[in-house]
């Protein structure tokens, strides 16, 4: 081998793994631990002294841990990953490491509804004041950063609205005031958005959604830089956090496949982006990597591909018809958590969670994830839904 860095598709083939060290089975197998013995008190002394890293106690990780956390962070260029029991863990667990009563907290509007509440409510007991800013806000975060921000944080695109955000002109107002900048990577996965490299500290990832990618595990990850990991670690151990070792199997199971499974959901989400696009009963696709998307410019310049994750705002239609098209699908299934293989199709509300810039829909807004399904079926059933729902309008 020479020098020449592996690519991502390589680094999900092989990072993390070492057969050799269980019999050459390829897949590290679940470790279930809560007691570790130690053969003598020299050897518990000494492996106590240090509990990051080392296995002391089944809360702190166990080689099926490591074995996730080792792979997945090369793939983002961070020198560590800590696994979390779900995406909301490692935000919360995030957020928690660096906020102090008295400080502030920049908050993209367009964030996950339920981070929303935690800044609503258990930060603001804590005595930590959020602000939520306009997620297309830019450089001039900086006219918004005070003495006591600590932390500027992202979601780019949002989940619900896909708005994309400048994540280098943010990250490096945020750094320039001595904050730390975190980002939510959800959408993008490790493979098409690297926020290390473009000035983020902390990268957060609902491994719930792609990584897992089986729609039937809980997982986190929190990906960092060797300055701030003893931190972060030494928090979410105080905190308890503890990821389950069949959970931590499963989401690398999922990764291993990642890109071949992503490369599908984004084929087949442009093409039903474009589609819907076309359709008279539809008003807007919400679609960073649809030429016209008011994010496309930033979409191209800070990412390598698009999911399979999207938005669509309809014209004003009644209750019932949408209702009837909705309720009617047959293979787009109606739930909240994404990135699993099948296809789902949901009302989401954006304008009961917004402060900072108003969400302003010509009708009801849905977001919709395409799954490994046949594309010609997808649109098949998106096809007698409208049927459905002109039938009501
Ligand atoms: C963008 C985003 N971030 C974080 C989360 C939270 O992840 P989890 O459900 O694993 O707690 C979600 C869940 O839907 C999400 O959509």
């Amino acid at each position: 081998m020479t020098d020449r860095p592996l690519k991502d598709e390589t680094l999900l083939a092989h990072a993390g793994n070492k057969p050799q060290a269980n019999f050459g089975i390829v897949n590290p197998p679940v470790y279930h631990a809560s007691t570790i013995l130690f053969p003598t008190v020299a050897a518990l002394e000494d492996m106590i002294k240090d509990k990051i890293g080392n296995i002391t106690y089944g809360r702190f990780g166990t080689p099926t841990t490591f074995a996730l956390e080792a792979a997945v962070a090369p793939l983002e260029g961070a020198d560590h990953a800590i696994a979390m029991p779900s995406g909301l863990a490692a935000v919360a667990g995030a957020l928690l490491s660096f906020l102090r009563t008295g400080d502030h907290l920049l908050m993209t509007d367009s964030v996950y509804g339920p981070v929303r509440s935690l800044c609503d409510t258990t930060l603001k007991g804590l005595g930590i004041e959020t602000t939520y800013y306009d997620p297309l806000i830019g450089a001039a975060i900086a006219e918004l950063i005070r003495p006591a921000t600590r932390v500027v944080y992202l979601e780019s695109p949002g989940s619900l609205t896909f708005e994309v955000q400048d994540i280098r002109a943010i990250a490096a107002a945020a750094r320039q005031a001595g904050c730390v900048a975190m980002m939510d990577n959800s959408w993008a996965t490790p493979l098409f958005c690297k926020p290390l490299a473009l000035g983020i500290d902390i990268s957060i990832h609902a491994a719930t959604k792609y990584i897992v990618g089986h729609s039937d595990a809980m997982m986190g990850l929190v990906l960092c830089r060797e300055v701030h990991y003893r931190h972060l670690k030494t928090v979410m151990h105080g905190l308890g956090y503890c990821a389950a070792p069949d959970d931590c199997y499963l989401a690398l199971r999922g990764l291993r496949t990642l890109s071949v499974r992503l490369a599908r959901h984004q084929a087949t989400g442009l093409l039903l982006a474009r589609w819907l696009a076309e359709r008279p009963e539809v008003a807007r696709v919400l679609h960073p990597a649809l030429p016209g998307d008011p994010g496309h410019a930033l979409w191209q310049r800070d990412f390598g591909g698009s999911s399979g994750l999207f938005g669509l705002v309809l014209k004003p239609c009644p209750p019932a018809a949408l209702a009837a098209m909705l309720d009617g699908m047959t293979l787009f299934g109606m739930g909240f958590s994404w990135g699993g293989y099948e296809s789902l199709l949901l009302q989401t509300k954006p304008e009961t969670m917004r402060s900072a810039r108003g969400w302003t829909p010509e009708g009801p807004t849905l977001r919709l994830h395409a799954g490994l399904e046949d594309p010609g079926d997808l649109i098949a059933d998106l096809e007698a839904g409208f049927a459905r729902l002109r039938a009501c309008a």
